[in-house]
């Protein structure tokens, strides 16, 4: 049997992965956010999954306002990053698995979320900058298999974080389902705080932030109450990107384990957290 084996929250910055490319993670600037990741990575090293199903927004590389999904699941073999005018590197192919894409799919479908299933999918740095992050080492990083998860926060109307906590337990339910012995860990990527343009361009809420990484890990529910607009307010446009942490939240059991956490501000223009997560017993 399939089982969640973890879950992990990150910011998904592009400059983090510039950093990254140019070797920057000692730098006084990075340091800090940079050595919070080691013992994450190194839990990963030593829980070995499978599969990491990787819950993300598409900023505009693979949809675009002309046609935008609410929720999109990748079901290809393969899955390629590419030029989206933030300078970064285009990556080598990250690794799918069709078959537990399809099943995903399918229960998803059964349990009524009528999601959009994508066998080409381009993934922007939503997706890549999360897998750099957890898997600093290539051969690592294109071993693992990944099943991308994308929720629109570009095109309002965005779906509500209560929504977005529901989809997160029907993937819990579709992992528990798929009969392969597979070890799956589910990254809820992008957060917390910010907001990239406009007259509040440069918001961080630091209290709301760490309000969020507490509530998420002890009351997700007490998050999932928020409305989108609520959010927009508190955490900036584009810290509605909280609902993709719901996601993974909701597809963890109800009690679950803080092994791991960080909050730093600001990276770019966001307060950045992490946290990693057990299904507690
Ligand atoms: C930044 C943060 C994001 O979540 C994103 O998608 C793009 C840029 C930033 O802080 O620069
Ligand atoms: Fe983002």
């Amino acid at each position: 049997m399939a089982r969640i084996i973890g879950g992990i929250t990150t910011s998904h910055i592009p400059a983090i992965g510039n950093a990254i490319t140019r070797g920057q993670m000692e730098d006084p600037y990075w340091k800090p956010f940079f050595d919070a990741y080691p013992p994450v990575q190194d839990w990963l090293e030593e829980a070995k999954p499978d599969a990491a199903i990787v819950i993300y927004n598409d900023h505009g590389l693979n949809f675009f306002l002309d046609k935008m999904p609410t929720f999109a699941i990748g079901a290809a073999p393969q899955y390629l990053n590419d030029d989206e005018g933030w300078g970064l590197q285009p990556l080598p192919p990250f690794q799918g698995d069709p078959e537990l894409s399809w099943h995903i799919i399918n229960s998803l479908v059964e349990d009524e979320f009528d999601i959009c299933s994508c066998q080409e999918m381009l993934v922007d740095h939503g997706f890549t900058v999360p897998m750099s992050l957890m898997f600093p080492d290539q051969a690592k990083r294109s071993a693992i298999r990944t099943i991308p998860v994308a929720v629109n926060l570009i095109q309002h109307p965005l779906p509500t974080p209560a929504r977005c906590y529901k989809l997160g337990q029907a993937i819990g339910r579709a992992v528990a389902s798929y009969e392969k012995d597979t070890k799956v860990v589910v990254f809820g990527t992008g957060g917390l705080s910010h907001q990239l343009d406009g007259q509040r361009a440069g918001f961080i809420n630091k209290d709301f932030d760490l309000m969020c990484m507490e509530k998420i890990v002890s009351d997700p529910e007490a998050l999932a109450r928020y409305s989108i607009h609520d959010l927009v307010r508190l955490a900036g446009a584009q810290g509605a990107e909280l609902i993709l942490w719901l996601v993974m939240r909701g597809a963890m059991s109800e009690k679950v384990k803080k092994l791991h956490s960080n909050y730093h501000i600001p990276i770019s223009n966001t307060g950045a957290g992490l946290l990693l997560l057990e299904n507690a017993a």
